[in-house]
């Protein structure tokens, strides 16, 4: 076997992590559309909006993203969710904010750059953020309006996504801090 074939790799992902009372108020809300909508909840724990899916990684890499992460300097933004809607394909119902705050393009942007200078593929699909709610629904929500939910976002992740045969597990590894906005 090659080290290549030895080395340990991780799925990996860049996100936003809620804390734990934001990721409730989000958990409840799945809660409310799984009457309608049926399919799997996401728990507390795993709910998050992804910047960047990165994959599956060799620790080279890994390191290389924390390294290139530590040079984003980017403010601090608040983003309002305010849409429901559903993707049949994947059967996914999500939350998403309807206006997207100019930083967190620029974010998505930045770490994009990161992955390409990095080594890995750029990502020819356009960033849709997206907080997913419910997995393997069965209908749309009946109504994509909900009550709004702010979210502060003061810092970013990067996490490792581990599927057990009871479920994927999710683990922040690293957090950066975005720049406090301006007064
Ligand atoms: P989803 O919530 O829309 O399914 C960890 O798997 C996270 O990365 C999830 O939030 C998932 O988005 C996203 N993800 C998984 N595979 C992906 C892929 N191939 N491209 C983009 N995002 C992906």
């Amino acid at each position: 076997m090659t080290s290549a074939q030895t080395e340990k790799r991780q799925r990996l992902f860049f996100a936003l992590w809620p804390d734990p009372a934001l990721a409730r108020r989000f958990y409840c809300l799945a809660r409310e559309q799984h009457e309608a909508c049926q399919g799997r909840v996401l728990v507390p724990e795993q709910i998050h909006l992804t910047l960047r899916y990165v994959g599956s990684v060799g620790s080279d890499t890994a390191r290389c993203l924390g390294e290139a992460a530590d040079r984003i300097a980017l403010p601090s933004f608040t983003m309002t969710f305010d849409r429901l809607g559903y993707w049949p394909r994947p059967k996914v119902v999500w939350c998403m904010p309807s206006e997207v705050p100019e930083a967190l393009t620029d974010l998505a942007t930045g770490l994009e750059a990161a992955c390409v200078a990095c080594g890995l593929e750029g990502e020819n699909r356009a960033f849709a953020p997206h907080l997913t709610l419910l997995r393997k629904a069965r209908r749309a929500p009946p109504a994509s309006e909900m009550p709004a939910i702010e979210w502060p976002v003061r810092d970013f992740a990067l996490v490792h996504s581990d599927t057990r045969s009871d479920g994927v597990i999710y683990t922040v590894l690293q957090r950066w801090a975005l720049q406090p906005a301006e007064a």
